[in-house]
């Protein structure tokens, strides 16, 4: 029920901080560090590649499960999206482990790929959040993202949710091979959760930052790099999905390779600036949109922030930053539907989840 909430997806957007406090709960053994049952992080150790496989803002969530993994068990990972992967499938390693990605466990495109891969004899561990759905009786493993119910057809507990389950996973198998770690993830996790409480107190900014950047935009770009550059392809596709306005998320160095001529006059441009290592690569490329004219709202990091922030989002783990910078992305996402009259809960085309190919 959404009970005083005019509709589920703000209900859900503010559910993330207890649904992550409930995910470090459910994850934490007896020691109080964070595990993922031996059997999962054991098959994973014995396979010489990862491949994440998952549609849409699941997807979205395997790129940054893509960066975890690799920093924290260095073991190389590959993303998919399960729709083009069944069709065009590349030339697998030797012993490849599939890691599939699915808030409803339903998806079509996720299950015909799992299905061959089955048949290949292949390893397949399924994160979702439904219990007894498709995806999770036919796996080999399986982990559940314990978000609750989602019933917006746009995601957004269950991508902060599986990022979340992603860097537990990660950790833990990085534990699991003997690699040594000085990150507390459960206390990181922690700090996270209080982060995204204190931006889901703060709705009242980014409605006002989706009143001025969006409320007369024909389409919108959001830019990034590194992991940031993942974030604000989910910040796009909110944006699409619910307020029908044309969003792309770039690479930020991208841009320049063909992007740019799109920047006219007050074309708003959202960036992400929340890892130190490209700081200030990313505010280069702030700088030629602006230049070009671009309405920029720049979103960093306490202690990355410069003048002319737009927003500067509590610090957490340079790791975990996606579980607070989507937030802002979210509710922009929200007002912008709201501010033009859209039905946010249920858009239009589109279905909660996917059942055809
Ligand atoms: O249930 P799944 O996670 O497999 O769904 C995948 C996509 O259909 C889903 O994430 C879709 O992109 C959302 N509506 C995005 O908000």
């Amino acid at each position: 029920e959404k009970g005083a909430y005019p509709h589920y997806m703000l209900k859900e957007i503010d559910e993330q901080p207890f649904v992550l406090r409930k995910i470090i709960q459910e994850y934490q053994g007896e020691s109080g560090s964070l595990e993922i049952d031996d059997s999962v992080t054991a098959a994973i150790l014995d396979a010489d590649r990862i491949y994440i496989v998952a549609c849409g803002t699941s997807y979205h969530a395997g790129l940054v499960g893509k960066q975890l993994i690799e920093k924290l068990a260095a073991i190389p990972v590959e993303v998919h999206l399960a729709s083009e992967f069944c069709y065009n499938m590349p030339l697998l390693t030797e012993k490849p482990f599939f890691i599939f990605i699915s808030q409803s466990g339903e998806t079509a495109d996720s299950r015909a790929v799992l299905v061959k891969v089955k048949e290949m004899n292949h390893p397949a561990l399924v994160i979702t959040n439904v219990p007894g759905s498709t995806l999770f009786r036919e796996a080999d493993f399986t982990l559940l993202l314990h978000a609750g119910p989602e019933i917006a057809v746009a995601s957004t507990k269950a991508y902060t949710a599986q990022i979340a389950v992603l860097s537990i996973l990660a950790y833990a198998t990085g534990k699991a091979k003997g690699a040594s770690t000085d990150l507390n993830l459960a206390k990181e996790l922690g700090a996270a959760a209080n982060a995204m409480e204190t931006l889901c107190d703060d709705k009242e900014e980014f409605e006002h930052i989706a009143a001025e950047y969006l409320r007369a935009a024909f389409d919108c770009f959001f830019i990034g790099r590194s992991i940031d550059y993942y974030v604000g392809l989910e910040g796009a596709l909110k944006l699409k999905e619910i307020s029908y306005i044309q969003a792309e998320g770039f690479a930020g160095g991208e841009l320049k390779h063909g992007t740019m001529a799109l920047i006219e006059k007050e074309t708003p441009v959202i960036a992400l600036a929340t890892q130190s290592y490209v700081n200030g690569s990313i505010r280069a490329n702030v700088k030629e949109v602006a230049a070009r004219g671009a309405h920029t709202c720049i979103i960093s990091s306490t202690g990355l922030e410069a003048e002319g922030d737009r927003y500067v989002l509590p610090a957490v783990h340079e790791m975990l930053t996606p579980l607070v910078s989507v937030i802002p992305l979210q509710l922009i996402a929200y007002y912008a539907a709201l501010h033009r009259g859209c039905d946010v809960d249920k858009p239009r085309n589109l279905a909660k989840s996917v059942t055809v190919e």
